[in-house]
């Protein structure tokens, strides 16, 4: 059943939520939006009939602020509340979720909860793994892994305790000083054996039990042209228009998927939950079959500017056919077209970006595909708070032309900023075709 006039509350502060209160503000459905942040986005503002700030990650203060504004549906952007049980007690109150509750968000949060899952259900995709507790095994398992494994430490992140061999570890003495390092902070962790390959991403809409896929993703992780520079949150990402990424085939979408509906299968089995929300599969295209990088429990960040944008389903139906179980009844489109995505970050983003200085956005010509992040205002001034600025999309016929549009708009942003020129480029993407076709020759 669908409400005639749902109260939709969404939780989080950054472009991502920008993104998902853009795509619910362009519903032709009667709604209101009410949002619920860890600071202020003038952005998400903006587009909100309400908006409050709050600790998102604190499941009593979140279900409260519910309640009191009658939401008849939450939609949970970041993995932080997810993992502090936000959904569950929204849950307990009756009031349904799109993400998942904090036992099933584990599949991010816990990368040792993950490979299990992979091999207790025999899912396809999973490297060879070991979990450790202590360095008991350690340098016999590296032994084992030869040249290429990736040390993973257990929990939430924020994307820093991954460290892959050749990149940031450069011998097995390396490699045990950093176990060490995560059995003295009594930290557990995950070693495993390193893929070779193309990264992409595969989203599918979950209530529970059907999956409802997304085109894939790449997301760019470095913060440096050519792919040089340390790790980021993502400094843009690109689609194609027929729903395949240039270096991947029908294959490697296929087992993406599949294995994205096997993952919540197992999820029942194991816990008998089912997965409401957004499942990202992270996965490497290889010279044989795709692998698992990771899962998340949330949209991605840049790639749901991508997904978004090529929504031609209502995503009022949507959220509320997740809440509902209900996901089977509807048919969820995309735009056949192509979209590129760049963020502008503050110089010296990641390690040491600068913070407080002006943003001028007035100049870009299509705000409706400018997304803000850490940004604040100040009277009538943007001011940036040190992480992802902000982000312009482009949609067009093909990757070339939307990443024109995209370069185009990003350049209208000024500050002390900086962005990849490179996303979505016919020489990045000619380079990542190339390792394809040297890696399956
Ligand atoms: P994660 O936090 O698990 O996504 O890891 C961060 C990054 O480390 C990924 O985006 C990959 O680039 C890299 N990585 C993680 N696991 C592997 C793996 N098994 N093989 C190769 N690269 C990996
Ligand atoms: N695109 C990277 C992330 O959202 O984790």
């Amino acid at each position: 059943m669908t409400n005639p006039s749902p109260i939709l509350l969404l939780i989080g502060s950054g472009a991502r939520e920008h993104a998902i209160a853009r795509a619910i503000t362009n519903s032709d459905r009667p709604h209101k939006l009410v949002t619920f942040g860890s600071s202020r986005n003038p952005g998400i503002e903006l587009l909100s009939d309400s908006n409050t700030k709050g600790d998102i990650n604190d499941p009593a203060e979140v279900s409260a602020f519910a309640i009191s504004e009658k939401a008849t549906l939450a939609i949970v952007g970041p993995e932080a509340p997810l993992e502090a049980g936000v959904a569950d007690k929204l849950w307990e109150h009756g009031i349904p979720v799109v993400g998942p509750i904090r036992s099933l968000a584990m599949l991010e949060t816990s990368k040792q909860f993950t490979r299990n899952l992979m091999a207790d259900y025999n899912i396809p995709g999973c490297p060879s793994f070991r979990y450790f507790t202590n360095l008991f095994g350690v340098a016999e398992f590296l032994e084992a892994m030869g040249e290429n494994y990736v040390v993973k430490a257990d929990g939430l992140m924020g994307g820093k305790g991954v460290k892959v061999s050749g990149d940031h570890l450069h011998s097995h003495t390396e490699a045990i000083e950093y176990c060490t390092e995560l059995s003295a902070a009594e930290s557990s962790f995950v070693i495993e054996e390193k893929c070779i390959g193309e990264e992409f991403s595969l989203f599918s809409f979950c209530d529970g039990k059907t999956l409802k896929h997304m085109p894939p993703v790449q997301d760019h992780k470095r913060a440096y042209v050519n792919d040089e520079g340390p790790n980021t949150g993502g400094m843009g990402s690109y689609s194609d228009a027929n729903h395949s990424l240039p270096f991947i085939n029908q294959t490697d979408i296929e087992q993406a998927q599949e294995i994205n509906q096997l993952v919540v299968e197992a999820l029942k089995k194991k816990t008998g939950e089912g997965y409401k929300g957004i499942l990202y599969g992270g996965y490497m295209a290889t010279a044989g079959d795709v692998k698992v990088i990771e899962f998340n429990a949330r949209f991605g960040d840049p790639e749901v500017m991508n997904l978004l944008a090529l929504l031609e389903t209502d995503i009022l139906d949507i959220f509320e056919a997740i809440g509902n179980e209900t996901l089977h009844e509807i048919e969820v489109t995309f735009k056949p077209k192509a979209s590129v995505c760049k963020y502008v970050v503050p110089e010296g983003y990641p390690d040491n970006p600068k913070k407080g200085f002006a943003v001028d956005i007035t100049q870009v010509k299509k705000p409706d595909q400018l997304f803000l992040g850490a940004v604040d205002q100040k009277d009538d001034q943007l001011i940036a708070t040190g992480s992802r600025t902000a982000a312009a999309v482009g949609v067009a016929d093909t990757i070339e032309a939307a990443e024109q549009e995209a370069e185009h708009l990003v350049n209208q942003i000024t500050g002390d900023l900086f962005h990849r020129p490179d996303v979505g480029t016919y020489g990045l993407i000619t380079k990542r075709i190339e390792h394809m076709k040297a890696l399956r020759r």
